[in-house]
């Protein structure tokens, strides 16, 4: 049985271990946007399919038994595109997606938005010194903040950064403590984040309440409506082994 793995966070990592180990054929698929990482168990192919069709092409020519999406919560176009590749080749298709934060003890006290525009409309209007933690993809939307001081963090350094802003290069996980001082150190008056979940970045939240600083966080998109959806590595492997 060869399982194809959308990955490109924690979680697809780890499901690609528990595969392997289980002796099943796992192909793990990254986009390539972060390079500085340990490849997966298993073997992987780096880069996009060109679009539904091109997925749908390539299920059909590598004989694909079964698709797990475990894309970012955030990564949407990959998710409608293998919603679609596996309907169209009739490929058992499952969606692991990790909870996100709104149940957190703090989630009714934030901003909740639908957008990264509306983000910043709202945060504009919060403060002048933004802990902007949204990765490093959807920078420019934010270009224009050259008036504002700017704290960003991430992976790896984007392409672009914005005259003034100021750049954290760090891999989580992050502790409240640690959080709290950079939320000080940098005299952050509003954070801006997604409701991407996990407890790696979940810190900086716990943080804000307790320095004060509001939140301003946007909603996940919708995952494909039909596909079946797990939380966690362990469902998502009882899933493809029940299938074996
Ligand atoms: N968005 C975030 O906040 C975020 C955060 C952390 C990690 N990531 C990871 O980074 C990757 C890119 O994110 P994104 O938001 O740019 O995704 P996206 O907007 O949903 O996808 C853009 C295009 O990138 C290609 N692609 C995306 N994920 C792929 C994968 N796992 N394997 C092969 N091709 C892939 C596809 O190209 P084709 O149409 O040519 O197939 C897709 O149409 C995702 O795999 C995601 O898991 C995203």
């Amino acid at each position: 049985m060869t399982v194809l793995l959308l990955g490109g966070i924690a979680e697809a990592r780890a499901l690609a271990a528990r595969l392997s180990a289980e002796g099943v054929d796992v192909l793990t698929c990254l986009a390539g946007a972060v390079t500085h990482t340990a490849a997966p168990s298993g073997r992987v192919r780096v880069g996009g399919f060109g679009g539904v069709d091109g997925l749908a092409r390539y299920l059909h020519d590598e004989r694909i038994d079964l698709v797990v999406d475990a894309t970012h919560p955030f990564a949407a176009r990959i998710t409608q595109n293998a919603a679609q590749a596996c309907t169209l080749t009739g490929t058992p298709l499952l969606r692991l997606s990790r909870p996100g934060w709104s149940t957190h003890p703090d989630a009714g006290s934030w901003h909740w938005v639908e957008s990264l525009a509306q983000a910043k409309q709202v945060a504009e209007a919060l403060g002048q010194r933004v802990f902007l933690s949204i990765g490093r993809q959807q920078l420019d939307e934010f270009a224009d903040w050259t008036d504002r001081a700017v704290l960003v963090r991430m992976v790896e350094p984007p392409e672009r950064l914005p005259q003034g802003w100021t750049l954290i290069l760090a891999r989580g996980p992050f502790t409240v403590p640690d959080e709290r001082t950079l939320l000080r150190d940098h005299a952050i008056e509003v954070l801006v984040t997604k409701d991407s979940g996990g407890a790696a970045t979940a810190a900086k939240l716990g943080a804000a309440t307790l320095e004060g600083v509001p939140v301003v966080i946007v909603r996940r998109p919708p995952d494909p409506p039909g596909v079946p959806v797990v939380p966690s590595v362990p469902e998502a492997l009882a899933w493809v082994l029940s299938r074996r």
